[in-house]
């Protein structure tokens, strides 16, 4: 029990911190294409940009300097700790659930038969050596061409993702792309834009030049962060979403959601230059329903010729008996009111099947759970086949109800 309340304790705070980073991220990104050409008397003072808000019931003037202010101000405000909460919580989270319960979450015997000390060195290998690859690249002459550096970030992150899936769980899979990807973001503030703004201060500081590669450097780094925010943030909720993780080519559903939405971000941010171009959102649009329309019927791809007629005269309706001797061999484990798994000591989700009636009035969700996205029973650990899939099918479809 302990361990779902340190869970849910863990996940708020890591949601909390993620709203205060990447509100922060697009508050930043917003002001800075929003700046406008300031007046004589600010550019004298070395001011490049100006910008007046109204909210919360007062105005506010923003300025942002070209170098830097003559004089520091007493009380300079940093923001750094929202990606490091976030991070560090995320951190967590990810060895709570996945790495002490890996053998639940993390491992897929159906997909690669793992220890669970080898998953958690491949797992964070990926996340840290993804980390070491990125810094290198962003660091190497390529880090100076933002579009080339853009598609070898799409390739490495693809092979990444594939390589993930090839090991891990669904979930486990997806979950550590998003780690990955999370390192990144918080490692462009700890590794490139803190040390950037250190080294501007302290050259106002001490009434010295300051050289403009700083705040380059920095905000090329965090303009990374603000196209990552919206694929992060997919592959964070992903895990509730088993038609995605779930799927034959889950790495390549992961990839293409992520380039759309890093698209539409990229409408939002010519928008604040004053540039709106309706045509990147309904291309956004588009794409999006038809990764839909491909994942939910795998059917349009394959080439499916009718099952001939006599075929389906066989389709055999399941008696009540044969279903509830299924779910009880594949589903009770877990899914009963006092369960036999030594991972799962309470019903998943609250979801009982002891009494035909608990079966019956579900039939929809096990149909659904295990015909349809597969992700039903929990990592097959109970071995369900294909075959015994298509009778639940043949029972929900065909039986009379
Ligand atoms: C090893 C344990 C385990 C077994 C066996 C298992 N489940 Fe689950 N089930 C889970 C877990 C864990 C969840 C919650 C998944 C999540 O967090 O998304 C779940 C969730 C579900 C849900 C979703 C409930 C909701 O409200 O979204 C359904 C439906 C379901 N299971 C049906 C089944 C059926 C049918 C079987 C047997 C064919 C089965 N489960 C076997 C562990 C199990």
């Amino acid at each position: 029990m302990w361990f779902d309340w340190l869970s849910l304790f863990l996940r708020w705070f890591h949601v909390i911190a993620g709203v205060a980073w990447i509100g922060a991220s697009f508050y930043f990104i917003w002001l800075d294409n929003n700046l406008q050409t300031p007046p004589d008397w600010k550019d004298k003072k070395g001011i490049k940009g100006d910008l007046w808000a109204v909210h919360g019931g007062g105005f506010y003037e923003v300025a942002k300097y070209k170098y830097g202010p003559e004089k520091l101000p007493e009380t300079l405000h940093w923001f750094k700790w929202e990606a490091y909460t976030t991070w560090i919580s995320g951190f967590c989270l990810l060895v709570l659930v996945y790495y002490f319960g890996a053998s639940a979450y993390l491992i897929d015997n159906n997909v690669m038969e793992l220890a669970p000390g080898s998953a958690i060195g491949l797992g964070l290998a990926l996340i840290f050596g993804g980390l070491a690859l990125y810094e290198i690249a962003c660091r190497s002459p390529l880090g100076r061409h933002p579009k080339l550096f853009a598609v070898v970030f799409l390739i490495g992150i693809s092979i990444a993702t594939w390589l993930a899936t090839q090991w891990f769980s669904g979930r486990g899979a997806f979950i550590h792309i998003g780690a990955l990807i999370g390192t990144i973001m918080a490692g462009n503030v700890l590794l490139q834009i803190m040390p950037s703004q250190r080294a501007m201060v302290n050259a106002v500081e001490k009434q010295l030049p300051v050289d403009p590669s700083w705040g380059e450097k920095a905000k090329l780094r965090s303009v990374h962060n603000n196209y990552l925010t919206l694929p992060v943030l997919f592959i964070m909720i992903s895990n509730h979403y088993p038609m995605t993780y779930q799927h034959p080519n889950s790495w390549l559903i992961l990839i293409l959601i992520g380039i759309v939405s890093a698209w539409i971000r990229h409408f939002f941010n010519l928008r604040h230059l004053g540039q709106t171009k309706p045509a990147i959102l309904v291309s956004a649009s588009i794409a999006m329903l038809a990764i839909a329309i491909w994942v939910s019927n795998p059917d349009l791809l394959r080439d499916n010729t009718d099952v001939p007629a006599e075929q389906q005269a066989e389709r055999i309706v399941p008696t009540d008996a044969r279903i509830q001797q299924l779910i009880t061999t594949h589903c009770v484990s877990c899914h009963a009111s006092e369960p036999t798994d030594e991972m799962f000591k309470v019903a998943p989700m609250g979801l009982v099947f002891d009494a035909w009636q608990d079966i019956q009035s579900k039939a929809g969700f096990i149909y659904q759970r295990t015909s349809i996205s597969k992700d039903m029973p929990f990592l097959n650990k109970t071995k369900m086949t294909d075959a015994e899939r298509e009778e639940i099918a043949n029972w929900y479809l065909l039986a009379p109800n």
